[in-house]
C-alpha cells in the first residue's frame, strides 16, 4: 500500500459530504489536503474540521479559465479526487431540458475539466465519484443513471491516454450527506427508512464508508480502470 504521508491531495469538492470526509482520512494519514469548491465559507467551516495545515481554493469546475489557471498556478498533485457536483433530479418527461442539461454540465464537464487540465506526480492517481444508478436505472432519476455512467466510462478511457497516472471510481448509493439537505427532515428520514430496510446492507451509507474506498484506489498502485462499488448491495438488491 502506497503511503499518504507528506502527498498532495487536492479534493475538489471537498467542502462537504464525501469530499470532506475524504479530506479528513487524507489528513489523518498524513497527506498535505487542499479542498476546492464554489464557496468560500463552506470551505471554511469545513477547513475548522481539517485542522490548520489543510488548504483552500474558491474554484468553479464550470469555469474551464479557472481550472486551467489553478493548476498552471500550483504544483503537480500526488492525489486528486472529484466530488464536485450539483444536480437536478426527475424524470425525463418531466425535468426541464434546462436544469438536465445543467446536471451534466456541472457533473461530468466539470469531472472532464478537472481531467483535461490537473497536473500529476508521475504515480498519481485521479479518482471520481459516479453513483449505483449508473447499473441500477431508476424510472424517476433516468439522468442520474446516464451521468454516472458518463462519469465511469471517462474514467475508464483517461487510465488510457494518462497512465501511469491511475484513474478509478467510486460509485456509492444513497449516503447521508448535506446533498440531501434540501428535503425536509421527514421526508428525508423516511427516504432513508425506506431504503435501509429493502438494501441488503440494511442501512444507508456514511461518507466515511465512501472515503474508505476512495482511500484504498489512492493508496493501491495496481487499482486502474476500475469502478468500486459501495452502495450497501443497491445495484443487487
Ligand atoms: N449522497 C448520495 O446519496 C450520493 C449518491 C450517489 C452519488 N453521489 C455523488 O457523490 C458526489 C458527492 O456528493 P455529496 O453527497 O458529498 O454531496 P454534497 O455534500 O452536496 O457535496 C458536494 C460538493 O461539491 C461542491 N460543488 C458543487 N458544485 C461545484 C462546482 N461547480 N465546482 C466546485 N465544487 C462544487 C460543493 O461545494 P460548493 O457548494 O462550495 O461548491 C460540495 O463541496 C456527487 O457527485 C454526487 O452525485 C452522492
Amino acid at each position: 500500500m502506497q503511503s499518504l504521508a507528506n502527498k498532495r491531495v487536492l479534493v475538489v469538492g471537498g467542502s462537504s459530504g464525501i469530499g470532506l470526509a475524504t479530506a479528513i482520512a487524507a489528513s489523518e494519514a498524513g497527506a498535505a489536503v487542499t479542498i476546492a469548491s464554489r464557496s468560500s465559507e463552506k470551505l471554511e467551516a469545513a477547513r475548522a474540521k481539517l485542522g490548520a495545515n489543510a488548504a483552500t481554493a474558491v474554484l468553479d469546475t464550470g469555469d474551464d479559465a479557472a481550472v486551467s489557471s489553478f493548476f498552471s498556478g500550483n504544483e503537480p498533485w500526488d492525489h486528486i479526487l472529484v466530488s464536485a457536483s450539483q444536480t437536478a433530479s426527475g424524470p425525463v418527461r418531466a425535468l426541464a431540458l434546462a436544469d438536465a442539461k445543467a446536471s451534466m454540465e456541472s457533473k461530468f464537464w466539470g469531472a472532464y475539466r478537472i481531467a483535461r487540465h490537473a497536473k500529476f506526480e508521475e504515480r498519481g492517481s485521479l479518482t471520481f465519484i459516479s453513483g449505483f444508478l449508473a447499473v441500477r436505472p431508476s424510472a424517476s432519476s433516468v439522468l442520474q443513471g446516464a451521468i454516472n455512467a458518463a462519469v465511469e466510462s471517462l474514467a475508464r478511457g483517461l487510465a488510457l491516454e494518462l497512465a501511469p497516472v491511475r484513474v478509478n471510481t467510486v460509485s456509492p448509493g444513497l449516503i447521508d450527506t448535506p446533498l440531501w439537505g434540501k428535503m425536509s427532515e421527514d421526508a428525508r428520514s423516511a427516504m432513508f427508512t425506506r431504503a435501509s430496510a429493502s438494501l441488503p446492507a440494511r442501512t444507508v451509507g456514511t461518507p466515511d464508508d465512501v472515503a474508505n474506498a476512495v482511500m484504498f484506489l489512492m493508496t493501491t498502485s495496481f487499482a486502474t480502470g476500475s469502478t468500486v462499488r459501495v452502495d450497501g448491495g443497491g445495484a443487487i438488491g
